[in-house]
């Protein structure tokens, strides 16, 4: 889905640029998402796990640009890629057309600038285009940044998977299911 460029405000007032990543910046993306996976432990892969090929991502940029039931949106300072969201309908089956789900990467240096929840309502926006009726997202139960945003933004908890993530010093953490209707 394609995005109109957009210029924001950030709490701090320095200027963030919203728009689609390009094939292109395929790179630069990985490299993005592979900073946040090493300042967190709150994305599903673990920094060194973030090994998609260039071709993969430029692919996964490419289809998420000219199809119509994802997006996949940057936020840029100064040219420099400081978090991304992706939003997509969750299944192509009738059955579960109606529902759409996001994932959501800020680089730590941004945290509590405000961009979190610009980047959400854009990919709420994105979801009713879709004609989807609600929105979901699963999160982990020590996000606590996360999930007060998501309170704030509306949504609720709808569920939980126990021990669903099992990190590298053997702790288990719950993934709380959340969603909001759109
Ligand atoms: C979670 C994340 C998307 C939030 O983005 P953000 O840009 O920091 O969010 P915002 O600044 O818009 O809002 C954060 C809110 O949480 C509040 N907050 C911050 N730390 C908090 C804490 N420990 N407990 C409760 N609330 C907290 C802030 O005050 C702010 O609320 P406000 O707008 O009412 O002041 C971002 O921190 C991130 O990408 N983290 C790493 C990856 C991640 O966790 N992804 C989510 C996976 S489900």
């Amino acid at each position: 889905m394609y995005y109109n460029e957009k210029t924001v405000l950030l709490k701090n007032g320095t200027e963030c640029t919203l728009r689609n990543p390009r094939e292109s910046e395929a790179e630069t993306y990985i490299a993005h998402l592979r900073r946040v996976a090493g300042e967190t432990h709150f994305l599903a892969r673990y920094e060194e796990e973030v090994v998609t090929p260039p071709e993969r991502q430029a692919q996964i940029i490419r289809e998420a640009l000219e199809c119509d039931d994802r997006m996949l949106l940057a936020a840029w300072i100064n040219d420099k890629l400081i978090g991304s969201i992706g939003v997509n309908r969750v299944s192509p089956h009738s059955k579960m057309q109606h529902r759409a789900q996001f994932g959501i990467s800020i680089e730590q240096e941004y945290w509590n600038a405000g961009l979190g929840t610009i980047l959400i309502e854009e990919a709420l926006a994105a979801a009713r285009n879709m004609g989807c009726e609600q929105m979901e997202l699963g999160v982990y139960s020590d996000n606590e940044r996360a999930r007060a945003l998501y309170r704030k933004l509306g949504f609720e908890k709808w569920g939980a998977i126990r021990n669903a993530y099992r990190l590298k010093d053997g702790t288990y953490c719950d993934e709380i299911i959340m969603g909001r209707r759109l």
